[in-house]
This record gives structure tokens, C-alpha cells and sequence, in this order.
């Protein structure tokens, strides 16, 4: 019979046998599946595994010291953290094409990625352990669908962050491959993983850099961060995180309208709230949420996020509409 104890026990057993006594790695993308493979491969060969993370300064407010504290925390791994926030905000200068921002943030990832990976293995061999491992939170519906192609594969350049580079030659340990979503939060929540990192609704890899419609700053990135966790925080306060599948708060940083606050006319930007249903994000339906909770968002994030002055609701299904905006 299937339950999570049977699952860990037999793969940690299949994963001391695969690497005796050589080295693994792990990329971690702040997201549940990698988070989840780690634990159990930590769990299974302790030391011999390091996770690498990339800090591209992309993420939401709290979430790389979730990965630094909180995972590391629960679970005891050797962590590399490398901090590539001025080299993506580098990259990204200038650009305002869905596309482009989505290949460059891509591109800049796998080579961070592939360097740290590099020192690595460099620093282990140089203790004679020889790094044979990578550790991928791939899931059985990411075997299924990578089979065949779908048709959704070519709106967007979806870039799985912390994805194989295709020259890299590693084996690969991918104790998730027989499992489904909701089985490998059981799996994470056994293995002693804080309902924070378990419980994560999906997020894109490329971060916000794809939830601000125009260029990718600083400023904008700190604004978008701030309104994105007001409405988190409200949203599990009411209770709706199982309800709604995901909800992007989206920046529209080449708008502006005019607004009063006090006594003084505003000219700011708006921030969209997208709460969408699903069961696979194929396709998705606007929430249906209390208005009281929309009231509760949209007065605090006017009140304490500076240079936002409106707050608009996405009404659109998908399709026609995705669930990001680019
Ligand atoms: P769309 O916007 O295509 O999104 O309706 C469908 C689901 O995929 C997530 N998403 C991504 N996930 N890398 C990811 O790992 C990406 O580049 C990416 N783009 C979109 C999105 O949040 C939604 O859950």
C-alpha cells in the first residue's frame, strides 16, 4: 500500500545504493518540488549533497530567507547561496519585452547556476570526493507532458529555474518521478518541511520579473514586493489559499492615472490582482472572492505602497487570458 513512510524508506534506500559514497547536488528554485527532493536526498546520503540557490532578486518578499533559515533549518543541508541580483538587474535593463525579459532572466539563471555548480565540484574534487550527482524535483505529470508536446508549450518560453543544463554530464537522482503534486507536499510535510515551503502556490521562475508589464527595476521590484505580500497576507488571513490556485499581483508600470490622497492630486501606477481557480492551470477561472477581502487588499496597498494610488481586478478567464500577464 502507498503511504509517504513507504515512499521516503525506499527511496532513501535506492539513492544510498545509486551514490555510495560520491557527491550529489541540487538546485534549489524556492519552489516546493526541488525543496522536496533535496530533503529526501539529504535525508538519505546527509553531507554528500550541497544545494546551490540562486538569489536573481526576482522572488517575493521573505522567500530567500525561507530557502537560507527555514529550509535549512529543517533539514540540516550545506546550502550555497549566490547572490546574482545586480547581475540580472544588469541584464535586464532597458528590456520590456515579455519574451525577451523571460530568455534573458533564463539565460542568466544557467549560468550563474552552472558556475556555482562548477566551484563545486571543484572544491569537492579537490577533496578527492568526485560530484556524480544532480538532484532534479521533476514530478511524473513533468515526465508525462515532456513525452509529447502541448499545445500551451509554445505560448510562453516557460523556464523551469533550476532546469539541467544540457551539456552538463551528471546522472541524475529524481526520487520524485513517480509522484503527483499534492503526494509530494505529504512527502515534504513528513519529512519535516515548514507549511510554508510544503504549502507554496505555484509561482513562475522567472518571478516578478515577469509580473511588472513594462522594464524591470529596483524601485518597481520593491513596490511589486510590497503589494504582493499585503495581498498574500490577507488572503491566508481570510482563509482563501486552498479556494484560489494562485493569485499574481501585477505591476502596470508604463500606466499611470490620476488619483487624490489627502489633500494632494497622485498621478501612480495600478496594480492588478489576478486570483484565478484551477486544477492544472491548462486552463482557469477568475475567483469569485468577498468583496470584503478585494476592500481589505485595496485600501492597504493605496495606503502603504507609495506611488500606487489604484487597485483593478482581472476578470478574464483561460483562456483567453493566461494567468500571468507576459
Ligand atoms: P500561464 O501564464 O501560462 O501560466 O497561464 C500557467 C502556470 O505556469 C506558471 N508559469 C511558470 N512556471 N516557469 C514556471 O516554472 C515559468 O516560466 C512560468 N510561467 C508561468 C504560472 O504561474 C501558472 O501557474
Amino acid at each position: 500500500t502507498w503511504t509517504t513512510g513507504n515512499v521516503i524508506e525506499e527511496q532513501i534506500a535506492s539513492i544510498r545504493e545509486q551514490v555510495g559514497t560520491k557527491r550529489a547536488i541540487c538546485g534549489l528554485s524556492g519552489g516546493v518540488d526541488s525543496a522536496v527532493a533535496a530533503a529526501l536526498v539529504q535525508k538519505a546520503i546527509g553531507s554528500q549533497l550541497t544545494c546551490v540557490y540562486v538569489d536573481h532578486g526576482l522572488m517575493r518578499k521573505g522567500e530567500t530567507e525561507q530557502v537560507e533559515k527555514d529550509f535549512v533549518a529543517a533539514t540540516g543541508v550545506q546550502l550555497k547561496v549566490v547572490d546574482a541580483q545586480e547581475r540580472f538587474l544588469t541584464a535586464l535593463a532597458g528590456v520590456s519585452d515579455p519574451e525577451t525579459k523571460r530568455k534573458i532572466i533564463g539565460r542568466e539563471f544557467i549560468r550563474v547556476f552552472e558556475q556555482a555548480q562548477a566551484e563545486l565540484v571543484a572544491e569537492a574534487g579537490a577533496a578527492g570526493e568526485a560530484v556524480e550527482f544532480l538532484v532534479q524535483g521533476t514530478l511524473y505529470p513533468d515526465v508525462v507532458e515532456s513525452g509529447g508536446g502541448t499545445g500551451t508549450a509554445n505560448i510562453k518560453s516557460h523556464h523551469n529555474v533550476g532546469g539541467l543544463p544540457e551539456d552538463l554530464e551528471f546522472k541524475l537522482i529524481e526520487p520524485l518521478r513517480q509522484l503527483f503534486k499534492d503526494e509530494v507536499r505529504m512527502v515534504g510535510a513528513e519529512l519535516g518541511l515548514p507549511a510554508e515551503i510544503v504549502q507554496r502556490q505555484p509561482f513562475p521562475g522567472p518571478g516578478l520579473g515577469i509580473r511588472i508589464v513594462g522594464e524591470v527595476t529596483k524601485e518597481r521590484l520593491d513596490l511589486l514586493r510590497e503589494a504582493d505580500a499585503i495581498a498574500r497576507e490577507e488572503l491566508t488571513a481570510a482563509g482563501l489559499d486552498n479556494e484560489i490556485w494562485q493569485c499574481p499581483v501585477v505591476l502596470l508600470a508604463d500606466v499611470r492615472s490620476v488619483g487624490v490622497q489627502g489633500d494632494g492630486r497622485t498621478y501612480g501606477h495600478p496594480i492588478v490582482l489576478r486570483p484565478v481557480s484551477s486544477e492544472d492551470a491548462m486552463t482557469a477561472d477568475w475567483t469569485r472572492m468577498p468583496y470584503e477581502v478585494l476592500a481589505k487588499i485595496s485600501t492597504r496597498i493605496t495606503n502603504e505602497v507609495k506611488d500606487v494610488n489604484r487597485v483593478v481586478l482581472d476578470v478574464t478567464s483561460k483562456p483567453p487570458g493566461t494567468i500571468e500577464w507576459e
